[in-house]
């Protein structure tokens, strides 16, 4: 029985000078979950806000938040952001040689645990930590920014990783480029959490927000039936 298909909005995207408006607005637009992204300059080539801000937007909504790090190395702070209220951190695979490590710390510290993966790094990267995470994230664009285009390369890989997770209790979450109109095909692929900035914050208005992640959810649900239809069509 497949997940109900979650959509994250990324806060990147967010006007930061309203940031807690933005919040509740998402809040009340749909959002299943608040995607944080939290970037160093290092392992990615631009900053954007750390533990500090998650903290202050924490108590305007009772939201899983969903904190994506792009930080290396991370270990030192997987405590900071537990202690500001993420329930899922999930660290780059590529951003420290112990991933697994990483992994453990996050679960001593009580939350749930989840890994990213680059466009350029291939699924068996957590062939050998599926035991230790509930999420993995396929970046669908090169970490870094917001707006960019979805990678067409990387269904072939979330297609992959959807089966080696199998029937664990594990989500499957693309993140770039995510719109109505790609969201079909990550979903078709085996994707259960969308995560999309621009495409859900963009509008004449906060209004238009809820509108924005209905488009996305049922784009992504057509995208799901649409590939049990196929797959059952083949026999
Ligand atoms: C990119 C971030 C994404 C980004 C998505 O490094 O991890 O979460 O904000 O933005 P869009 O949906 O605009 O591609
Ligand atoms: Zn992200």
């Amino acid at each position: 029985m497949p997940q109900d298909i979650l959509i994250s909005p990324s806060i990147l995207a967010a006007d930061f000078a309203r940031l807690g408006e933005e919040i509740a607005a998402i809040d009340a637009a749909g959002a299943d979950w608040i995607h944080c992204d939290v970037m160093d300059g290092h392992f990615v080539p631009n900053v954007s806000f750390g533990a500090d801000v998650i903290r202050a937007i924490r108590p305007l909504t009772a939201k899983t938040f969903d904190v994506h790090l792009m930080i290396a190395p991370v270990d030192l702070y997987l405590e900071a952001f537990a202690k500001a209220g993420a329930d899922i951190i999930t660290v780059h695979a590529e951003a420290g040689p112990h991933l697994d490590r990483s992994l453990q710390a996050i679960r001593a510290l009580g939350k749930k645990a989840g890994v990213s993966l680059c466009p350029a790094t291939p699924e068996g990267a957590i062939q050998y930590v599926l035991d230790r995470i509930d999420l993995v994230l396929v970046m669908t664009v090169n970490p870094g920014f917001g707006g960019q285009s979805f990678l067409g390369s990387q269904l072939e890989k979330i297609r992959r990783i959807q089966s080696m997770i199998g029937g664990r209790p594990i989500r499957l979450q693309v993140d770039g480029g995510i719109t109505h109109d790609t969201a079909a095909a990550a979903a078709a692929a085996g994707a259960d959490v969308l995560v999309a900035g621009s495409a859900v914050f963009r509008g004449k208005s906060r209004s238009d927000y809820a509108g924005n992640i209905a488009a996305i959810r049922t784009a992504a649900q057509d995208g799901r039936a649409g590939d049990i239809l196929r797959a059952s069509a083949a026999g």
